[in-house]
């Protein structure tokens, strides 16, 4: 018998649906050795063992499950459902955002002291939080943007705004992703509703300068031999990769390899490399970085669980190094297992 992995998906933030698409492609691709044992928590956090079709998760249909519960015991390791118990050897969240990207999830699998596909407690919730990751990856001696953070109670004077970041500027919600809640404000009179509308995703937001050039990422596997993918370099028709374009690339393109010089590229992933360390990642991660119109490379944020569609771009960067998708699932696996 091979050992029981369980791939966790769905959850209760925002990019739920965005979650079920890569824990369906995880699934396709996963390596014959292991079992998968699919856990499906709902947009309400009700946790399922889930028995049904890939089909099914693309098409969130939640049919063919039982209630199921990790549990915390370090002994027993295991997924308690009623009919019974099913041990555990390696948990893969394949989630995106708050309550499963963000450390919490982390914490009940290290508790558990089940292995951990990916980063552990720590670096998922400082990764998750945009201005604290910058603020560490700053100390490493790597350009951030300019930005603040602020919490619902501050008092958001858009004059200091346009003094000390100046416009045009974006408004995130701390913890965010998938771009939900994001906006780019060229003047102080959209800045208002910029400002509610992050505060309907997170009760704090940033505001930070707009980097002028293009977004290019970086896969990053391992723990302590890195190993990264090809360079992606995003590029954009409209203002910026808002949800609809990062989904269905209506007017963007994501170029991979990105059409850059060998050595800016080199330069790209060894601070992609840097970064990824600095924040304490293990396992992978997505590390976006800006490259200026000067040839400067600027910090943007980790996904510690990126995409992972067919189409996205973590699996496409490590494609484009010569590493098939199974072939990354199964790395990712065996990374936490030993
Ligand atoms: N400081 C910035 N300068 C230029 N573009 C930005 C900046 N911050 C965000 N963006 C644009 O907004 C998109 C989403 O922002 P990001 O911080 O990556 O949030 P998310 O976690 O939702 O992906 C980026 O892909 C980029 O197109
Ligand atoms: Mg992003």
């Amino acid at each position: 018998m091979g050992k029981n992995i369980a791939v966790i998906f769905g959850g209760t933030s925002s990019e739920y649906s965005v979650s079920l698409q890569s824990a369906a492609s995880v699934l396709e691709n996963f390596p014959k050795k292991y079992n998968a044992v699919p856990i499906w928590i709902t947009r309400n956090g009700e946790w399922f063992r889930f028995w049904g079709s890939i089909d099914d998760i693309r098409a969130d249909k939640l049919e063919n499950c039982e209630k199921a519960i990790l549990s915390p015991d370090r002994v027993s390791k295991c997924l308690i459902t009623k009919a019974e118990n099913i041990t555990i050897n390696a948990v893969f969240p394949v989630m995106h955002g708050m309550g499963g990207e963000d450390g919490t999830l982390q914490g009940l699998i290290e508790l558990a002291g089940i292995p951990l596909c990916g980063c552990g407690t720590l670096s998922s919730a400082i990764c998750i939080d945009k201005f604290r990751a910058h603020n560490l990856v700053s100390t490493a001696g790597i350009a951030v943007p300019k930005g603040n953070i602020f919490a619902k109670h501050d008092k958001i004077d858009s004059s200091e705004i346009e003094l000390e970041i100046g416009f045009p500027v974006y408004v995130k919600p701390l913890r965010g992703g998938s771009s939900c809640g994001i906006s780019r404000v060229a003047n102080t009179d959209e800045l208002i509703k910029a400002i509610k509308e992050a505060f309907e995703f997170d009760s704090e937001i940033i505001i930070e300068e707009e980097i002028k050039g293009f977004e290019a990422g970086c896969a990053v596997m391992g723990n302590d031999e890195l190993i990264t993918g090809e360079i992606d370099e995003i590029k954009i028709a409209g203002r910026f990769f808002d949800y609809t374009e990062k989904y269905t690339l209506k007017t963007s393109q994501i170029l991979c390899p990105a059409p850059i010089a060998e050595e800016i590229s080199n330069q790209i992933k060894q601070t992609a490399k840097t970064i990824y360390k600095t924040l304490g990642c293990k396992g992978f991660a997505r590390v976006d970085m800006f490259l200026d119109e000067n040839g400067n490379i600027i910090f943007n944020e980790v996904n510690t669980i990126p995409g992972f569609t067919e189409h996205s771009r973590f699996p496409s960067m490590m494609k484009a190094a010569g590493y098939e998708f199974s072939q990354v699932v199964e790395m990712i696996i065996e990374g936490a297992i030993k």
